[in-house]
């Protein structure tokens, strides 16, 4: 089965740098209509507003209040919801023990990357139950399956978003929408400008094929988990980490 991408809506957070972006790029280089949240307007709008296909929202995915709102408009817009990718995310301190992270860093970086997730996916699942069609996919993390020394709140953050994933799968298996993960190793992106250069070091040397991934191996794995050729896999987390993952 071919994808209709012309006739596809797609909303992916996140989308105003890194891995969210370059997915929004492809999808509108394919003709789909691609919502892009981020807490950042100004960098998306300069990405949308040269593109008819491109809506840009101010969301913080924290607040389910904001996320509901521009979920409900972009449907009323486009008059259905095909896609949701969740690339929004944050790392918080890394290269510490974990009785050494704050509190309020811990809550901090599971607001984002796991309730973020979690809103997202509550307000959009309405329309795509309706349509009896949809491709959901959560951005988790090689931390999240193998657990990184030193990034005590984002590895949990990224396991919670993996058992979400197989959960949500199991769920809604029988109702047309896909739900599934990709856990990357690293990719450079501004993501790593707050870390510790001996933390990336560390995630670095991990990976057998002894280098960093790409946006353009992201994007096409990413492509093809939302896309209709994607029909017989839900609740799965797809690696993307050089070899480092062997389950
Ligand atoms: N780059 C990597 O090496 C790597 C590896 C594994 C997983 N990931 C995951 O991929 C996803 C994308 O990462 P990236 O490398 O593109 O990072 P990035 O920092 O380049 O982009 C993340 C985007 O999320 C947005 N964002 C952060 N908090 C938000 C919030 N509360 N509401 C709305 N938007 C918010 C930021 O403004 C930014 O535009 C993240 O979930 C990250 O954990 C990245």
């Amino acid at each position: 089965m071919q994808t209709d991408w012309k006739n596809k809506t797609a909303i992916i957070t996140g989308a105003a740098k890194g891995l969210g972006l370059a997915l929004a790029e492809r999808l509108l280089g394919y003709g789909a209509r691609v919502a892009m949240f981020d807490r950042e307007l100004e960098t998306l709008e300069k990405s949308t507003k040269d593109n008819p296909n491109g809506y840009s929202y101010e969301v913080d995915v924290v607040d389910y209040d904001q996320v509901k709102k521009a979920v409900d408009h972009f449907a009323t817009e486009v008059g259905r919801i095909d896609i949701l990718v969740n690339c929004a995310g944050i790392v918080g301190k890394t290269n510490i023990k974990s009785h050494e992270v704050a509190t309020a860093d811990f809550e901090n970086v599971m607001a984002v990357n796991v309730l973020g997730s979690f809103h997202t996916f509550k307000a959009v699942a309405p329309y795509m139950l309706d349509q009896g069609h949809g491709r959901v996919l959560h951005v988790a993390s090689i931390s999240g399956k193998d657990g990184n020394a030193g990034m005590l709140a984002y590895s949990t953050s990224k396991a919670a978003v993996i058992g979400m994933t197989k959960v949500q799968g199991k769920e809604y298996a029988q109702s047309g929408i896909l739900i599934n993960a990709i856990a990357p190793a690293v990719i450079r992106t501004a993501i790593l400008d707050g870390m510790a250069p001996e933390q990336v070091k560390y995630m670095t040397d991990k990976i057998p094929m002894d280098r960093c991934g790409t946006l353009d191996e992201f994007v096409e794995m990413a492509s093809f988990i939302v896309s209709d050729q994607n029909s017989f896999t839900t609740g799965f987390t797809y690696d993307l980490s050089g070899g480092r993952a062997l389950y």
